[in-house]
């Protein structure tokens, strides 16, 4: 269990396919292009650096990550949480869970890519400690926008800003 801002206690799970009708009724509401059944399909079944997570609000599932690690590295490759629940700090504590337990196992760096207008998603990242170390050109194909590449470093022990709860840097 972990602990949203909000106090209520969120289970954390792995995704399964019988997720996916909920996953993707969020996906499909948070971004302009959202990945199709076969995408999360791909990554729960075929890849296998790929590992999906959901957080549920009672038996609600409410919000997911997806991300690869590879090695000594974590890549975040999609994230959202149901705009019902925004703001309650179910991303936090997403994301804080996932951090640390890749931590705990020795993964050094995490690594993904953001909008640069996507004010809510980098006020989090940062908060985190993630930091812009890059920009890709046009990396958006459906805006034309760019994307900025953000690094967080795990150290060995968790830090201040990582604490599920606490508010953004
Ligand atoms: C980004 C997203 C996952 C955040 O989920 P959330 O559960 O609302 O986030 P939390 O409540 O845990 O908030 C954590 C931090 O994110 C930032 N944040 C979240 N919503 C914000 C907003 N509307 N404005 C500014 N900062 C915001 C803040 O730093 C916040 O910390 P604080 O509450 O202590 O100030 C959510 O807005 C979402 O699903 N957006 C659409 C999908 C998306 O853009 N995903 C990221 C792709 S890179």
């Amino acid at each position: 269990m972990v602990e949203p801002v909000s106090g209520e206690p969120v289970a954390l799970e792995p995704m399964t396919l019988e997720d996916l009708d909920d996953v993707l009724a969020i996906e499909r509401v948070s971004f302009q292009t959202p990945w199709s059944r076969g995408a999360f399909r791909y990554e729960l079944t075929q890849n296998r650096v790929a590992r999906c997570s959901v957080v549920r609000r009672g038996r609600r599932l409410v919000g997911y990550l997806c991300r690869w690690e590879i090695g000594h590295e974590i890549h975040i490759t999609n994230l959202a949480v149901h705009p019902d629940l925004r703001r309650h700090g179910m991303a936090r504590a997403l994301l804080g869970a996932v951090l640390e337990d890749a931590r705990r196992r020795g993964v050094g760096l995490a690594f993904l890519e953001v909008r640069p207008t996507n004010a809510e998603a980098l006020g989090l990242y940062e908060s985190f400690g993630f930091r812009v170390i890059g920009r890709r050109k046009g990396y958006y194909f459906d805006t034309g926008e760019d994307a900025l590449v953000m690094e967080a470093r795990l150290s060995a022990e968790p830090s201040e800003s990582a604490a599920p709860g606490r508010p953004g840097a």
